[in-house]
């Protein structure tokens, strides 16, 4: 029988008797042990070999469970200080026997929970008793902590060594390890005789050169065959997603903005006819800049044009707020909380010059909020910006977009929900159904820019905008349920590997 090489070799190294280590029989055969698992997985599928798996645990101490293997458990010593104080024989003032204990700081805590806990006393109301029976000399937590100290895991107790896990003072690591086998077939084909064949398993730039590539057998390859899994990088779900909606948004026509993340309260809020005093505009929303404080330069005309727009509204009826408007406040800098700060810059014709309609343009980035944390908030995330500028345009243009828009990511129960925001009118919320809970979850806001938004920006036609968040989109797509999930350090690395891209 022929056989490329390093299956022969696994072959060769395994033992008919005995499970041999994948590493161990990689060393013999002189393979790396990718490559001998992936030759076993072969052999495994044409019933030569039995891989078998198995996960062993490591138990390490943490540096806390170190101190307290050299010294002794907080709750030893609060027993050893209440035994002295005579809390055998009734209750102690607590204060007085933590002091004698010499314990400090969190170690006071540590040591009451688990006194408590282990029945070692009664602590109450301030007094503590210790029971004459207990016997911390023999502590089942503390016979673990030794016995994981000198490499003696077999003889430490199951739910000691789980307590001590939950108490940070143990860490566990799991390893899968894999073993080989030969079955009957492996040893008569052995018996038999197995020869290497000179099969060529990989194609280099030199056999092109050489057009050796020609003349040689390749090896056959059972794609079919079990493998090991290999957790390699790749893009992140929410990238990818990114990435799609630009895409989307490009194949709708669409052209990108770009802008900077900390811009002048100008053209994240005054633009946008947020009055200076509104409450989203104090420390409690936004991420004011200590560096610089405020911006170089905001164009002097449209800056008197925002100021009358804030103090007199525009046209014959308008009105405006008539609260103070200061240039300072303008000016100061902050985190952009939305990316409709763009879209301010665009539509004032100073980004890339003036626009004449129709024109559409969208931006995927990072909009920065003083929310506070919890499963559909973080101080930061990804917003969907766009508008459409053209003559004549409706809510039912906005909702038309809108449904086109998701539709294209499987998103077809999208509602709308009429809404308040001082720079468009009308606005509305947009809601879609998440796929596990069934929950309705807001995934964006919308409207038609106000006269008093587009007038100080020299534009006379209509503008349809909106913010969607990119996170919300992905909690639709993919079914999580907590944004932290995707994001930052507590996120769920298996299922950001595993998730299945949509395309
Ligand atoms: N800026 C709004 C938000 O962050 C979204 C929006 C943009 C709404 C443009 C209307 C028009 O929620």
């Amino acid at each position: 029988m022929k056989r490329p090489q390093a299956q022969v070799a696994v072959l060769q190294a395994a033992d008919a008797q005995e499970d041999r280590r994948i590493d161990d029989v990689a060393a013999e055969a002189d393979l790396k042990p990718e490559a001998a698992t992936r030759a076993a997985f072969e052999l495994e599928a044409d019933g030569l070999l039995a891989v078998s798996e198995e996960t062993l645990e490591h138990y390490e101490l943490t540096e806390e469970g170190d101190q307290y293997v050299r010294e002794s458990l907080p709750e030893q010593d609060l027993y050893e200080a209440a035994i002295d104080a005579g809390a055998a024989d009734g209750p102690v003032q607590m204060g007085q026997v933590i002091g004698a204990s010499g314990l400090e700081g969190g170690a006071v805590d540590i040591a009451l929970s688990n006194y408590a806990r282990k029945a070692y006393g009664e602590i109450d109301s301030g007094e503590i008793t210790a029971n004459q029976d207990a016997d911390p000399g023999s502590d089942p937590e503390m016979l673990a902590l030794e016995a994981v100290a000198d490499g003696r895991v077999e003889d430490a107790d199951a739910d000691a060594l789980e307590q001590l896990e939950r108490r940070g003072l143990l860490d566990v690591r799991e390893e899968t390890v894999r073993s080989v086998q030969l079955t009957d077939d492996g040893v008569t084909a052995l018996m038999e005789g197995v020869e290497a064949a000179e099969t060529v398993d990989q194609l280099t730039p030199e056999m092109l050169t050489s057009g050796e590539w020609e003349d040689v057998a390749f090896t056959e390859y059972n794609v079919e065959a079990d493998a090991e899994d290999v957790s390699h990088g790749k893009e992140h779900i929410l990238r990818q997603t990114a990435n799609r909606v630009k895409d989307t948004l490009v194949g709708m026509g669409f052209s990108e903005m770009e802008g900077p993340h900390a811009d002048a309260q100008f053209w994240i809020n005054d633009c946008l006819f947020m009055p200076q005093d509104h409450p989203a505009r104090t420390h409690w929303d936004q991420f004011a800049l200590e560096e610089p404080e405020e911006i170089g330069h905001l164009p002097p005309d449209l800056v008197e044009r925002v100021r009358s727009a804030h103090k007199e509204g525009v046209g014959p009826d308008g009105e405006g707020y008539h609260s103070p408007w200061t240039e300072d406040i303008a000016r100061g800098m902050d985190l952009r909380g939305h990316t409709t700060s763009l879209s301010m810059r665009y539509l004032s014709g100073h980004q890339v010059g003036e626009l004449d309609p129709p024109e559409r343009y969208f931006s995927v980035e990072k909009v920065y909020r003083n929310d506070t944390l919890d499963p559909t908030h973080l101080l930061e995330f990804f917003q969907i910006e766009g508008w459409v500028m053209a003559e004549d345009l409706s809510v039912r243009d906005l909702m038309g977009t809108f449904t086109e828009f998701y539709e294209q990511f499987g998103i077809t129960d999208l509602e709308f929900k009429p809404h308040y925001n001082p720079y468009t009118e009308p606005s509305f919320e947009l809601f879609g159904t998440h796929p596990e809970t069934g929950e309705v979850v807001e995934v964006g806001n919308s409207g038609i820019f106000r006269d008093e938004v587009l007038t100080p920006l020299g534009v006379d036609c209509d503008v349809m905008a909106w913010g969607l968040s990119l996170e919300r989109l992905l909690m639709l797509m993919y079914g999580f349920e907590d944004i932290r999930d995707v994001h930052g350090t507590l996120c769920d690395l298996e299922l950001l590997r595993e998730t299945e891209v949509i395309r």
